[in-house]
């Protein structure tokens, strides 16, 4: 393999690190975006509910013997987990996503096997003679430049011979750099984890190859510095659903620290779209939900159109038996607005199926804790068409019917206050669920 050209690697970030360490710390709660700016956490932005730092923190004073993330996203809890050497589950449903999880936790791969792959990579591409292919994807199109996508089909083509001859972490190290760089080279609005707006335009984009290069650069330095400061990974992420987690064993860990799905109709299949089309794994926006949604949390309006939901089935489920008194007229009520308002959002049976998730979420935790585990979700409440939906209070209320001892809702910060939301001005409110016992 060729040796990876340019890189002006291996100046340390411990400044970076230390830098937003303190500062992120004075915060108090930190946000997702703070992670960007921390080594192998930044690699790719996602929509993680907390900072790093914040877990690191709440690892380090609660001493865990073993934490887990039932809702692992990109990973954040495993990796804190790792710098502190302590032991981790990560549970991801999502196909895509639990990949990008994969690419992040192989930060002990040998830095130079990585930088060659990528060098490698290029290489190949760029000896390739490609046309659009007839059938390319409408959306792809859309988001980018013929030129551009050549270039992107390129590098696929490329990955896709490569990789088997890849070990397993270099091969999620290297899908995971090329996944990262699909956003910043289109011109289109296409903001990290944000569903895509091709009619929005972009005033600055990267080549793919120059994007290739720089994200390879930040991987490598990182994982330069990463190895430097953390002992080996502890992390075991598992593709599966948090409502069974049935491969972690009964008592298996001490806490847990996630950030779940909201019940605020945030779409996890759509948000991938573009990654997942890239790839082949979607061709269609119909294709998301065998694609993705369905093994997720139902926390859209997708979720109730297409599996068709019926909102007397998941009412009279025992699992919502104790927040069921509670439920009923708040779910009357959406549907009543949805009829007489012409909404056409199920957002009646999406509140009553995320709580009947959330309902087994607890049930499988209260299983793989030890008595006196820790919970800590970190969650918001939500409004659908302006019907307040008390969202703490009704998972607490699960939480207690699944076993646990106590809940205690800790507010981070106010929602909807700012600025007026379109469709409601009903104020939310975000902040850590810790539920104990
Ligand atoms: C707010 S994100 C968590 C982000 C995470 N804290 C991180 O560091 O990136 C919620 C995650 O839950 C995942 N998810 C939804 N339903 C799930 C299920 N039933 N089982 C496991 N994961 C699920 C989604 O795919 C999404 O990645």
């Amino acid at each position: 393999m060729t040796q990876f050209s340019q890189l002006s690697l291996f100046s340390t970030n411990s400044d970076l690190y230390e830098t937003s360490h303190s500062q992120i710390v004075s915060e108090r709660a930190g946000t997702f975006t703070d992670n960007m700016k921390l080594p192998v956490h930044r690699w790719f932005r996602y929509s993680a509910g907390f900072s790093a730092i914040w877990v690191e923190n709440a690892i380090a004073e609660l001493k865990p013997e073993t934490i887990l993330d039932p809702f692992a996203g990109s990973g954040t809890v495993c990796i804190a987990a790792d710098r502190l050497g302590i032991n981790s589950f990560g549970i991801e449903a999502h196909p895509f996503v639990y990949k990008l999880a994969q690419g992040k936790l192989a930060w002990e791969t040998d830095i130079q096997e990585f930088l060659d792959a990528v060098a490698e990579l290029k290489s190949m591409a760029l000896k390739l003679k490609l046309d659009l292919p007839p059938n390319t994807s409408t959306l792809l199109r859309k988001c980018y430049l013929d030129k551009i996508l050549i270039d992107l089909f390129k590098i696929k083509q490329s990955y896709f011979e490569l990789a088997p001859l890849l070990s397993d972490p270099l091969q999620s190290l290297v899908f995971l750099t090329i996944s990262a760089i699909l956003r910043s080279s289109s011109h289109v609005g296409t903001a990290q984890w944000q569903y895509i707006l091709p009619n929005k335009q972009k005033t600055r984009f990267l080549e793919p190859f120059e994007a290739l290069e720089k994200q390879a650069q930040i991987m490598g330095q990182d994982l330069k510095f990463f190895q430097s400061i953390a002992p080996s990974s502890r992390a075991i992420l598992i593709r599966e659903d948090a409502r069974s987690l049935k491969s972690i064993p009964d008592r298996a860990v001490d806490l847990v620290i996630s950030s779940p799905p909201y019940a605020n109709n945030y779409d996890y299949a759509d948000a991938t779209r573009l990654e997942m089309t890239f790839w082949g794994e979607v061709n269609t926006w119909g294709d998301l939900h065998e694609a993705a949604r369905k093994f997720l949390i139902r926390s859209s309006s997708q979720h109730a159109s297409k599996e068709r939901l019926k909102l007397d089935d998941l009412i009279n489920s025992s699992i919502v038996e104790p927040i069921r008194d509670e439920m009923i007229p708040v779910c009357q009520a959406l549907e009543q607005v949805r009829g007489t308002k012409g909404g056409n959002k199920a957002y009646h049976t999406m509140i009553a199926a995320y709580f009947n998730d959330l309902g087994l979420v607890f049930q499988s935790l209260r299983r793989v804790t030890v008595p006196k585990g820790k919970i800590c979700f970190v969650i918001g409440d939500s409004a659908p068409y302006g019907i307040y939906v008390p969202v703490e209070q009704w998972i607490g209320k699960l939480a207690i019917a699944s076993g646990f001892k106590s809940w205690e809702f800790e507010q981070i910060r106010q929602r909807n206050i700012k600025w007026k939301n379109r469709k409601h001005n009903v104020p939310l409110q975000e902040g850590r669920l810790w539920i104990e016992g």
